[in-house]
């Protein structure tokens, strides 16, 4: 069993994606970590620490997501972070960008962390017309907004924290 643990829930996959690049890039840099599905998670406690992550859906985490965070309260190591998938979240208009942040900055200060990221997100087919309308959207807009950069630049703020810690 590795140390650490990025736990995930994902529909489509794309938090599946990010949970593996930011394990990858920790045990790249020696910190021992492994990929675990939230919704089959059942003793987070057996590791030293934890980055949860999940979808948004409807500007807010994931219901899934939410649920088997409630099913684990009371287990979890220290949580080192949160980070969320949202499509609209590099092109949305401010309203919808200020109610994701505020969202996913609570699911992290629900859990003792202060640390939190939203990195895009991808969707199927382009976005339909109304939903343009209502997320304030621009046409042409891609459908895969992951901005692995800024997962990286994530990464490394809690690899530095953790080279910080005293020994255990
Ligand atoms: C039912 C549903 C609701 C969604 N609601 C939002 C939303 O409110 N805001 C947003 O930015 N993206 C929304 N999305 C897009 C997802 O955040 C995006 O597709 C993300 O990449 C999905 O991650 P996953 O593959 O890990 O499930 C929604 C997607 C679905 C399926």
């Amino acid at each position: 069993m590795a140390d650490y643990c990025v736990a995930y829930y994902s529909k489509t996959g794309t938090t599946q994606d990010m949970a593996d690049r930011i394990a990858e890039y920790l045990n790249e840099h020696d910190v021992s970590t492994e990929v675990k599905d939230l919704t089959t998670l059942n003793d987070p406690a057996a590791y030293r620490g934890m980055i949860l992550g999940g979808p948004i859906n409807g500007m807010n985490m994931a219901a899934e997501y939410s649920r088997h965070v409630e099913r684990l309260a009371g287990k979890f190591p220290p949580v080192l972070g949160v980070f969320a998938a949202s499509i609209t979240y590099y092109h949305g208009r401010k309203m919808w960008v200020n109610a994701i942040e505020k969202n996913v900055s609570a699911a992290a200060h629900a859990l003792g962390s202060s640390r939190w990221g939203i990195f895009g997100g991808r969707s199927e087919n382009p976005m339909p017309a109304f939903a343009r309308w209502i997320f304030g959207l621009p046409k042409d807009m891609p459908t895969d907004t992951v901005n692995w950069l800024e997962i990286v630049n994530w990464i490394q703020g809690i690899l530095a924290e953790l080279r910080e810690e005293p020994a255990r």
